[in-house]
């Protein structure tokens, strides 16, 4: 693993943001697997100034997101979709055709795990894997479990994601209780892995996940066994690994 220590979140976003862009330039039909949640915007932004500027293209990219709140629909400014679309795919020149978010209103949950599945496996696998974690070690939305889970499934979010995850909503009651996320096997099987977290609050993840054992209690502590990971971090999240 490759540990990148950045100032504070604007650092980290450049730097997360810089390994993308060489993702895209070198391979410009590159699949991209994205992420949602706090620690990735900065990184986001970033990439679309760099769009607009005309260094970088996405009109052959592809993407894959890790996840989506079952119930909610690609128009509730809730989804995962909307957050995408809004944050990062409305700002370039992605296709629309070419992004892939689980489908929250699917009407089988099983046949919608398997499409999701056949399609990262269509696709050809992913080349770049971006992960924020939870605060519980969670990565998409694989929360702490007795087993790793290896395909696309459809998981109960625990109270501590759920009341993670409240700020964005009205009240917690809001949060779903239900998610669509990429499995563990298939997020190891992307070629590389960019791991962005910022802020004190994850330090004590941080710590566990990199340097504790590897157990599905701690999700992200398997990112161990990848051979290709990047962490990019700002300090306060590596205080605790870090010297
Ligand atoms: C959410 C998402 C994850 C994300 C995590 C951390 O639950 N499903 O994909 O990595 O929370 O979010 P944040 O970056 O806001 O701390």
């Amino acid at each position: 693993m490759v540990i990148y220590k950045a100032k504070d979140y604007k650092d980290m976003s450049r730097k997360a943001a810089n390994i993308i862009s060489a993702q895209v330039i070198m391979k410009p039909s590159c699949v991209l697997g994205l992420a949602t949640g706090s620690s990735p915007v900065g990184a986001y932004k970033q990439l679309i100034e760099w769009y607009k500027k005309g260094d970088l293209d996405f009109s052959e990219v592809k993407t894959v997101n890790l996840d989506e709140y079952k119930g909610l629909s690609k128009e509730n400014n809730q989804s995962y979709y909307y957050f995408m679309y809004n944050q990062l795919f409305k700002h370039i020149n992605i296709k629309l055709e070419n992004t892939h978010i689980p489908n929250g209103i699917a009407e089988e949950e099983a046949a919608e795990c398997e499409r999701y599945n056949k399609t990262i496996h269509c696709l050809g696998g992913i080349d770049l894997q971006l992960l924020g974690i939870g605060h519980n070690g969670h990565i998409g939305f694989n929360e702490p479990n007795q087993a790793f889970e290896k395909n696309t499934h459809c998981v109960a979010l625990t109270e501590s994601t759920i009341s993670a995850n409240s700020r964005l909503f009205e009240n917690a009651g809001e949060v779903p209780r239900f998610a669509y996320t990429m499995g563990i096997k298939t997020i190891m099987q992307a070629k590389k892995i960019l791991v962005v977290v910022s802020g004190g609050d994850k330090a004590e993840i941080i710590k566990r996940a990199f340097t504790g054992p590897v157990t599905p209690s701690v999700p992200a502590s398997i990112l161990q066994m990848h051979n290709d990971v990047i962490l990019v971090g700002d300090e306060d999240a590596l205080s605790e690994i870090l010297l």
